[in-house]
C-alpha cells in the first residue's frame, strides 16, 4: 500500500538512537543486530557525559553523539529510551524532521491520537499514527502478553496482579546500586541507597513511582490505564500492586483472572501456546515453571502456574516472567518498526 499519506516503500530505515547507552539502549542494539533490522544510517545520541565513546554495532565502532536537531536530520525512525521529561524535549524536534518516534518513555502512552503497541496485540492501531508510537510500561508489556489470547476466547472481567519487578526496570544506575549495596552488605557495612527510598538489596520495595492521591503508585495505575488502552478494553477492572525485588534482570507476576466463563487451565495452556512471543513452562511436579534467571536475555514472555483460582469459580491464577529490557521495551520497539515499514506505515512528509 502507498497513498499520499505514506511514504513509498521504505526497505532500509535511517535510525536515531536517543538513549543508546542506557540500559534499555544497550540491549536495543544488541536486538538490532540479532534481528538483523534493516538499517541504511544509524546514529546513536546520550547525554553530554557519553559523547564521544563508541559502541559497537553490526560489527562497527558507532560514535555516541550530543543530541541536537541536526542529528535527527534525515532519519526515518527515532527510537527514545530516554525518561519522560527528555522525550517531552526530543520527541518533536524527531517528528518535525521527518521520522517516526518510538518512545518507550510514559511521556506520550495515555495521549489518544498516540498508539500504544504490544504488536501481537494491536499492531492494527499503527494504522492510525500521526508521527510517534509509545510503547507499554514493561510489567503491563508482558502482561498483556498473557492476558490477550485469553481474552480473545473468553472477556476478562477483572485482573488482580502483584509484581516482583527487577531493578533494570529502573536503569542502569540502579543496577550498579544493588550490585553496591549487596558488597556493601556482605562485607558488614552500610548500604548507601541513592536511586531507591530504602536499600534494595536483600530486600522489597512495595513502592515503584510516586504515589497518587487513590494511594495506588504510579507504576500500578499505568497497569491499570496502559492495560486498559492497548486491550481496547475501557472497562476491565484492574488492580496492580507492583514491587522491587532484587534481581537484575526479568519481571515476574502473579496474576490472577476473572472469566466472562469458566475456562480450565488446560483451555488456557493451549491458547497462551499458541500464541506468538509466548512460552508455556508449566510442569509442577518437575518444578518446571518461569524463572526471572531463565528469562533474562531471551525474546519470550513466559507463563506458568497455570491453575484455577480457589478463590473464584471464573477464575485462574498465572504466573508470568519475561525479560523487561527486551519484550518490555527493546524487542517490542523494534517489533513496532518492522510491523511499521513491513506495512509502509511511514508517513509522507506532507501528511504530517
Ligand atoms: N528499563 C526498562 O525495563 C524499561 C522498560 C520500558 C520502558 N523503559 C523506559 O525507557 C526509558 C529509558 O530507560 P532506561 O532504563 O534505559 O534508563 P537509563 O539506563 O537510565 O538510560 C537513560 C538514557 O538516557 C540518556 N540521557 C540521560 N540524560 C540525557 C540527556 N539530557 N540528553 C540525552 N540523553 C540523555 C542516558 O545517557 P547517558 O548514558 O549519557 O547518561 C541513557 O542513554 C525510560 O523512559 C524508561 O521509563 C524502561
Amino acid at each position: 500500500m502507498s497513498t499520499s499519506r505514506y511514504r513509498a516503500s521504505v526497505r532500509k530505515a535511517n535510525i536515531v538512537v536517543l538513549g543508546a547507552t542506557g540500559a534499555v539502549g544497550t540491549v536495543f542494539l544488541r536486538v538490532l543486530e540479532e534481528r538483523k533490522f534493516p538499517v541504511a544510517r544509524l546514529r546513536l545520541c546520550a547525554s553530554p557525559r557519553s559523547v564521544g565513546r563508541r559502541l559497537r554495532v553490526f560489527s562497527q565502532e558507532v560514535p555516541v553523539e550530543a543530541t541536537t536537531p541536526a542529528v535527527f536530520e534525515g532519519a526515518d525512525i527515532a527510537f527514545i529510551s530516554v525518561s519522560g521529561d527528555i522525550s517531552r524535549q526530543w520527541a518533536p524536534v524527531a517528528m518535525r524532521a521527518g521520522a517516526l518516534v518510538i518512545d518507550d518513555s510514559s511521556a506520550y502512552r495515555m495521549e489518544p491520537q498516540v498508539p500504544l503497541v504490544v504488536p501481537e496485540v494491536n499492531a492494527g492501531d499503527l494504522a492510525h499514527h500521526r508521527g510517534l508510537v509509545s510503547i507499554p510500561n514493561c510489567s503491563t508489556t508482558q502482561m498483556v502478553m498473557a492476558l490477550y489470547p485469553l481474552h480473545r476466547a473468553n472477556p476478562i472481567q477483572r485482573v488482580i496482579v502483584d509484581t516482583f519487578q527487577s531493578v533494570s526496570g529502573t536503569g542502569s544506575r540502579a543496577q550498579q546500586e544493588l550490585t553496591e549495596q549487596s558488597r556493601a552488605v556482605l562485607a558488614g557495612d552500610a548500604a548507601v541507597s541513592r536511586v531507591y527510598p530504602h536499600q534494595i538489596a536483600f530486600n522489597v520495595l512495595p513502592h515503584i513511582e510516586g504515589f497518587l492521591e487513590n494511594g495506588y503508585t504510579k507504576e500500578e495505575w499505568k497497569m491499570v490505564e496502559e492495560t486498559r488502552k492497548i486491550m481496547h478494553a475501557p472497562e476491565l477492572a484492574v488492580s496492580a500492586t507492583c514491587v522491587r525485588v532484587p534481581v537484575y534482570v526479568s519481571h515476574s507476576e502473579a496474576v490472577h483472572v476473572e472469566f466472562q466463563d469458566p475456562m480450565s487451565p488446560q483451555e488456557a495452556r493451549s491458547l497462551l501456546a499458541a500464541f506468538p512471543g509466548v512460552t508455556v513452562v508449566d510442569d509442577p511436579s518437575g518444578s518446571r515453571y518461569p524463572l526471572a534467571w531463565e528469562a533474562a536475555g531471551k525474546d519470550d514472555v513466559f507463563v506458568g502456574r497455570i491453575r484455577q483460582d480457589a478463590s473464584h469459580p471464573r477464575g485462574l491464577a498465572l504466573w508470568v516472567v519475561a525479560d523487561n529490557l527486551r519484550k518490555g521495551a527493546a524487542l517490542n520497539a523494534i517489533q513496532i518498526a518492522e510491523e511499521v515499514l513491513k506495512r509502509d506505515l511511514l508517513l509522507s512528509r506532507t501528511a504530517r
